[in-house]
Order: C-alpha cells, then structure tokens, then sequence
C-alpha cells in the first residue's frame, strides 16, 4: 500500500525544505541561522513553539524568488519519491516577498515554474493554498487575504490560515476569509491540534471554511463528530506530525482510527515531513501498521482525498484515471 498513488492536501513548502537545502542556502549567503540542526543535522526543536521559532528560522535563509524554485523542486521531488501524484501546498505571502502583492508575484511566478517543471518531469502536479499566520495577527492576515485575492485563479485555488492556534480567536481573521472567498478561493483552517474541540466549531462559523487542518481534537466531543461527519467536513490529519509534537503519544493512541470509524472524511498528510521524519510512505505504513487499514481503506481515502481536492474539475478527472487500478 506505501507504493499506491497518494494525494496529499496538506504540506507546507517551507515546512518540507530539506534541511541540506536549507544549510546549503545558508552557506552561500554567509547567514547564521544558529542552533536548529541537531549532531545528525535534522532539525531540533522541544515542543510546537519551539518548532515554529525553528521552522521561521530556517525559512529567513530563503530571501529571493531563486530560492524558492530550488525549494520547490526539492520538495516535490520528495513527494513524487512517496508516490504523490496531486499535492496543494500552503504558501506564506508572509515570506515570500512581505506581503507586498508585487514581489509576491515573483515568487509565485518561480514556484509555478519549478512546479511545471516537476509536472513534465515526475508527473506530479501541485496547486497552492495561501496561508496567513495566526500568530502574526489580524492585520497581516488582511494583507496576505489581498496577495491571494490577487493571484486566485487556476493555480492559487485555495486560503489558509496556520501557526499558533492558541493565538487570537478565528473571528478576528474573519476579514481576511471573506476577501479571499470573494476572490473565489475554497477555504481551510487549522485547527483542532493545539485548540479543542470549541476551535473547530469556531473555524467552522466564523471562518465557514469547507476542510480543518488536523482538527483531530474533535474526538474529545462526540457530538462535534457526529456533526462533522453529517455535514461532510474534509479533515487533513498528519498522524505522524500529531506524534512527532506529542498531541499524541503514539500511533496506536491518534483517533484518526475512530474519526474514520465514525464516518468522518479523513485525509492523510506530512505537514513539515523532513521535521517530523516522515514521508507519505512511511505515513501510510505506519497507519497500516497501527490500525490494521488495508488497500480498501487507503483507496477510499485517497477518493476522498481528490473529490476533496481544491483543483478545476478537468485536473480532477485526468486524476481520477491515474487512480483507477492498472493505470501505469
Ligand atoms: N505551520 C507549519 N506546521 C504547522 C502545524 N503543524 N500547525 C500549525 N502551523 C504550522
Ligand atoms: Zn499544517
């Protein structure tokens, strides 16, 4: 099963930059990034807040539009190594460019260049989903809302929000999803991870986002569940990112086991994979290992997956072929 075709909704380009890519960059710029590798040169961190200090340090090294198609490259090639076909990517307005629309689009314009590339080369596509950062606050969100608002089209399909979701209350970033749902763009939000289950309800109105990021939390509230799966809610839940942070102990103990069970429609991603030591392979593998999931199961996933998917429907179909068994 590690060797199926996979679609994956929920990765972060920075969050997936190999750590020799990012200690090569540096290298070259003469930049000291400081202590965030450990003696094996993977990245260090003790707990979440840590791990967002390191994850914005290692991305301070990447400063023009180059850098970023040389990242993009480099992650899908990871991806297309675990067998992803389709993958969205969440892009920081943020750190491409400071949220100035201008410079933003030159950054875009080398992602989607590195992307094309990737396409004709590895046969994997990619589509992005622009994030603002929690913990930057409200009024940085309304700007990055403006940079997507900008560039929504057939490749920018989608809005976000990630970082600290401990920080601020979803409707404070209310603004900033309206613009971005008046642009046309679907709409996602992380939470559920650090937030229980009163933060997925709260993303869900004040923010009326169609997919949660993670929001695997919901299983401390049942009826929350229920409605989730009533009403068809797409969660993106990175098991192994959940495990690596510790908002679960291990594999066995994550409830994307019961949140399935429950008929919650359950995706599966890496988030940050090189940070967390994973891979969409190893992913699936250990869910196989943990939760007895056959083929069956991981092809159901992956059909949910697609459908889920913020892509044009034409990118959808010629997917839907790669899928069906046999397909070389
Ligand atoms: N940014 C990168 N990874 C994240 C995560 N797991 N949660 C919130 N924000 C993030
Ligand atoms: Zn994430």
């Amino acid at each position: 099963m590690s060797d199926r075709p996979k679609i994956e909704l929920h990765l972060h380009l920075e969050g997936a930059a190999p750590p020799a890519l990012i200690r090569d960059i540096a290298k070259r710029k003469r930049m000291d990034i400081g202590g965030i590798f450990d003696a094996q040169g993977n990245y260090s961190f003790i707990d979440f807040w840590h791990f967002l200090k390191v994850y914005e340090a290692a991305t301070s090294v990447l400063l023009t539009p180059d850098d970023y198609h040389r990242l993009t490259l480099a992650v899908l090639e990871q991806s297309a190594e675990s067998g992803v076909i389709y993958g969205e990517t969440f892009l920081s307005p943020d750190f491409c460019g400071g949220r100035d629309v201008g410079a933003w689009r030159e950054y875009l314009h080398a992602i989607r260049e590195a992307a094309d590339q990737a396409e004709r080369q590895m046969g994997i596509t990619l589509r992005g989903i622009i994030t603002c950062i929690r913990h930057f606050g409200p009024d940085k969100a309304r700007e990055t809302a403006r940079c997507a608002a900008e560039t929504a089209g057939d490749w920018i399909v989608g809005f976000g929000i990630a970082g600290d979701e401990l920080s601020g209350k979803p409707k404070d970033f209310a603004y900033a999803f309206d613009m971005a749902r008046e642009a046309g763009l679907r709409l996602t939000a992380h939470a559920g991870e650090w937030g229980g289950p009163q933060s997925i309800r709260d993303c869900l109105t004040d923010l009326r986002v169609e997919r949660i990021g993670h929001g695997v939390r919901a299983i401390e509230d049942l009826a929350l569940v229920d409605q989730l799966a009533e009403d068809g809610v797409v969660l993106e839940v990175c098991p192994g990112s959940n495990v690596a942070l510790g908002v679960y102990p291990n594999w066995r103990a994550h409830p994307i086991g019961q949140l399935y069970d429950r008929g919650v429609k359950v995706t599966i991603s890496t988030d940050d994979p090189p940070f967390f030591h994973t891979t969409m392979k190893n992913e699936y593998a250990r869910l196989h290992e943990a939760f007895d999931w056959d083929d069956g199961v991981f092809e159901k996933l992956t059909r949910t997956a697609l459908d889920a998917a913020f892509c044009d429907a034409d990118t959808r179909k010629s997917l839907l072929k790669r899928l069906e068994p046999g397909h070389a």
